[in-house]
């Protein structure tokens, strides 16, 4: 199983990397932090070092970086089996009161980093006949956050394109599953001061990811939409 992750480091992306590793995946991920980067491969092949992991500094706002990506991978593996679009980034603001640019670079790196890279990827799951791309979303692509303007808008568009790519791929074997996570622990939240328990644990979401991955050919998972039991911040 050929496995691609962006944002594979820290966090909801992290979680779900170590979830298929321990499955017995071939790992390929990035990341801008290069020690970060190197931290993981290091573990990863100490754990196994007949395991395939290919970890790269990129930006994926960046085009040529993503391409750059995704032609190193291909030229490593004939076969993906899963892509996770997971890289994100969320900077609070309201709409009238943001920084000038906050927009944009959260289209960039949330939404345009997906487009492009499942476009780069998804004529080789098509060749296979089966494949199955992971888009984080965000409970934010279906309400308003308070505080999240721009955020807000970057989910509500990455869901739209998670549809839209379901549909146009229904009929080739290739799965496409939208996740919408609530609330859940990682760097975003650091220092954020509230109960454990308020909050949803990263590996929670892995496991969900997991679970829509391992269905039969004719099923597919659409939709995984989750929050903390206490419900949204
Ligand atoms: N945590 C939540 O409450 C929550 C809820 C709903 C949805 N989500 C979504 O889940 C995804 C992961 O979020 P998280 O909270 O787990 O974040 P996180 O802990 O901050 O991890 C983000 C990961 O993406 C990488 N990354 C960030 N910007 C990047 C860029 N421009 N280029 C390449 N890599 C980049 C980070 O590494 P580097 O910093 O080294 O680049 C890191 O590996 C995001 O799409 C987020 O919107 C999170």
């Amino acid at each position: 199983m050929n496995v691609i992750i962006t944002g594979g480091t820290t966090g909801i992306g992290r979680a779900i990397l170590d979830l298929f590793f321990a499955k017995g995946a071939n790992i390929a991920f990035c990341a801008r932090n290069q020690k970060d980067i190197d931290v993981l491969t290091n573990k990863l092949l100490n754990i196994d070092p007949n395991r395939n992991v290919i970890g790269r500094s990129i930006d994926v706002s960046n085009v040529e970086q993503i391409i750059e990506f995704q032609k190193e991978v291909i030229q490593s593996w004939s076969q993906i089996d899963v892509l996770i679009n997971n890289a994100g980034v969320f900077l609070p603001g309201e709409i009238l009161k943001e920084e000038s640019g906050a927009l944009e670079l959260m289209i960039e790196t949330n939404l345009y980093s997906a487009y492009r890279l499942s476009r780069l990827v998804a004529p080789t799951m098509i060749d296979q006949g089966s494949g199955h791309i992971f888009n984080i979303c965000s409970v934010a692509s279906l309400i308003a956050l308070t505080n999240g303007g721009s955020y807000t808008i970057s989910k509500f568009a990455m869901l739209g394109f998670s549809k839209v790519l379901r549909e146009e791929l229904k009929t080739t074997g290739v799965k496409v599953t939208s996740v919408l996570p609530g609330a859940t622990w990682s760097n975003s939240w650091a220092g954020v001061d509230l109960p454990y328990e308020r909050l949803m644990e990263a590996e929670d979401v892995a496991k969900q990811v997991w679970g829509a991955y391992d269905t039969s050919p004719s099923a597919i998972v659409e939709e995984i939409v989750m929050r903390p039991q206490l419900g949204d911040l």
